[in-house]
């Protein structure tokens, strides 16, 4: 390929190759990878993906706040104008619900088919399609460890049984001091940094069995006393 002036112009490709071919590149295993920039994370949590611009869950959840008052109406509201068909707001709608309250409790849904215009029973049968909606309470954290293929082949099923035990749980139980609900998930999207570890609206990578105490404690300290 030439420029305007005629010279030929040389092409640097700037995909920095994939995983076993560092040939040109001159990368490091560890480049390639990405281990070398995330070590850190796993007491950190970080990298929220898609759970930033759509709250999966409050930390501080309340129950016995209105559902769509004040800032939460506002932003109903503002998800209403997006759509011209009140049935397409649904899902964002029962996002929000999610969010305050941790879970689809059926008197939400109610409300929510009542500010939607739609039938109680339409708005129930949406919410128990989707899995990421929680239609029982959970503890403060919900902590969902990925056990699909990557995961698995890199220790999942230590560090799931390490967070059961841990908070001294059964998978779905909600620990004695309120605070957890460990569940076993399909794959986090995550597959490249095993094993990943959503836990409310952050993300955990390279989780180790041995990493599960100090993310706890560090959890657990967040909690407002
Ligand atoms: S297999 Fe665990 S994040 Fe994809």
């Amino acid at each position: 390929m030439t420029n305007d002036d005629g010279k030929v112009r040389k092409i640097r490709p700037r995909n920095p190759g994939f995983a076993g071919i560092t040939g040109e590149f001159d990368l490091t295993e560890a480049q390639i990878r990405g281990t070398d920039y995330v070590g850190a994370r796993p007491l950190d949590g970080g990298h929220p993906s898609v759970a930033g611009t759509m709250p999966y869950q409050l930390t501080t959840r309340a129950p016995d706040l209105p559902l769509f008052e004040g800032e939460y109406l506002r932003r109903l509201e503002k998800v209403l104008s997006r759509y011209e068909d009140r049935r397409a707001a649904l899902l964002p709608a029962l996002h929000i619900v999610h969010e305050i309250r941790g879970y689809l409790p059926p008197e939400a849904m109610d409300e929510v088919a009542e500010r939607l215009l739609l039938a109680p029973a339409y708005v129930r049968g949406v919410a128990t399609f989707y899995t990421m909606y929680n239609l029982q309470p959970l503890g403060r954290f919900l902590i969902q460890v990925c056990t699909n293929i990557s995961c698995n082949l890199c220790g999942a099923d230590e560090v799931l049984r390490e967070f059961l035990e841990q908070t001294g749980t059964e998978i779905g139980e909600i620990s004695e001091n309120g605070l957890w609900t460990v569940l076993e998930v399909e794959c986090l999207g995550a597959c490249g940094f095993p094993t990943a570890v959503q836990i409310n609206e952050r993300f955990f990578e390279s989780v180790k069995a041995e990493d599960v105490p100090a993310i706890l404690k560090r959890l657990e300290a967040e909690v407002p006393a």
